[in-house]
């Protein structure tokens, strides 16, 4: 059998970077790891708890004292978080809110690649994030940086929140999605950057399907 590789996917918020990587894994027998849902659950911690999110001391002793665990069902990633399933919850909008300035912090960050690399360690992976192919898995044999246009985002975002009756306005939506863009690229610790080697795809005229294909292909490149 040919040996399995880590795929590494980057990206902004809203590009599609989840759903395509969970067909891309599901398709090549792969595991998903999300990322983003690692800093989501953290965040949902540090929200309950009241602790200082300006401080990347609290919130790395935090990070510290923390279990999450991500596993695969057949509806998809379930999250937990010291061993309470909090897969939606992090999906509200105040930990969507939070969850930038969370990511931003240095001890926060330093847990969390050392997390995310004991769970690719080894096997067959598709990995969604920020920093996957530059720093989590600087090795990885196939890198993309995905992207589209804010308002396409946006756009897909309304859809996907129509579908779980969350009701917020896209310009709201627009808005939040620009703020965060910012946010993450902007910060000093391991911004939101396309690695030197990432393939760049533009979802923005795609179908989800369409760019699962052409990462497939990519994949399939590298394994033969
Ligand atoms: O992919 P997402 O929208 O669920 O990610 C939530 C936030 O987590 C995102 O705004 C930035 C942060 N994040 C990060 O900094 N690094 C990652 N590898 C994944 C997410």
């Amino acid at each position: 059998m040919t040996k399995p590789i880590q795929i590494a996917i980057d990206g902004p918020a809203a590009a599609g970077k989840s759903t395509i990587a969970k067909i891309v894994a599901e398709q090549l027998g792969y595991i998903y790891i999300d990322t983003g849902a690692m800093y989501r659950a953290i965040t949902l911690k540090a929200l309950d708890e009241g602790i200082n999110m300006a401080s990347n001391e609290e919130a790395g002793a935090l990070l510290m004292e923390t279990e999450i665990d991500l596993q695969p069902s057949e509806n998809g990633q379930l999250v937990f978080l010291d061993k309470k399933d909090v897969t939606e919850d992090i999906r509200s909008q105040n930990v969507t809110k939070a969850v930038s300035e969370m990511a931003a912090h240095e001890l926060v960050r330093l847990r969390m690649v050392e997390l995310q690399q004991q769970l690719a360690d080894g096997r067959g992976v598709v990995m969604d994030g920020r920093d996957i192919g530059t720093h989590v898995l600087p090795n990885a044999a196939l890198k993309v940086f995905m992207s589209a246009s804010v308002e396409e985002r946006a756009r897909r975002r309304f859809v996907e929140n129509k579908k779980r009756n969350i009701e917020t306005p896209l310009e709201e939506l627009q808005e939040e999605i620009a703020k965060r863009d910012k946010m993450d690229s902007e910060r000093e610790v391991a911004p939101l950057k396309k690695a030197d080697d990432a393939i760049f795809i533009d979802t923005t005229p795609l179908t989800i399907r369409q760019a699962a294909d052409e990462i497939l292909r990519l994949a399939k490149e590298r394994l033969s």
